[in-house]
């Protein structure tokens, strides 16, 4: 627990992350669409949707390109990626990391993953 505090404080200090231009406030204006399954602070209610919170940007942006290329295969993700451009991926990564592992206390199940 202690742990994933500083991760968390840590995480909203260094609020850029150091590989790309990725803008969390323009990430946070484009997730509107994402909200639905992946919850309002990126942690999830329903446990077949993953949590993006605090998940790194350079994952979440890698994901991202893999859903739209078709290196990863999801149909219930793909018609919400095909819009997006890399800079909208991008900032969406910067977004979900600056949310910090764990940040909304009043959603999910009080599951948390093991570190
Ligand atoms: C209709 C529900 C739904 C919506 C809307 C949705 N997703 Fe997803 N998302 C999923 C599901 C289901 C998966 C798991 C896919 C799998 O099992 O491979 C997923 C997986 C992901 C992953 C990979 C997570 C990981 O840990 O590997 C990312 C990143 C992601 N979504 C981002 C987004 C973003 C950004 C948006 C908005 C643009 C979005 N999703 C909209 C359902 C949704």
């Amino acid at each position: 627990m202690k742990k994933s505090m500083i991760f968390l404080v840590s995480s909203l200090l260094l609020s850029t992350p150091s590989f790309a231009a990725g803008d969390a406030a323009a990430g946070k204006a484009k997730s509107a669409t994402c909200v639905a399954c992946h919850g309002a602070k990126g942690i999830s209610t329903n446990p077949i949707y993953p949590n993006l919170a605090g998940q790194h940007a350079e994952y979440i942006t890698a994901q991202l390109k893999a859903f739209k290329s078709k290196k990863r295969i999801n149909a219930v993700m793909d018609p919400f990626i095909q819009a997006l451009s890399d800079k909208d991926m991008e900032d969406l990564g910067a977004y979900y990391e600056s949310l910090g592992a764990g940040s909304d206390d009043s959603s999910g199940g009080g599951r948390r993953r093991r570190r």
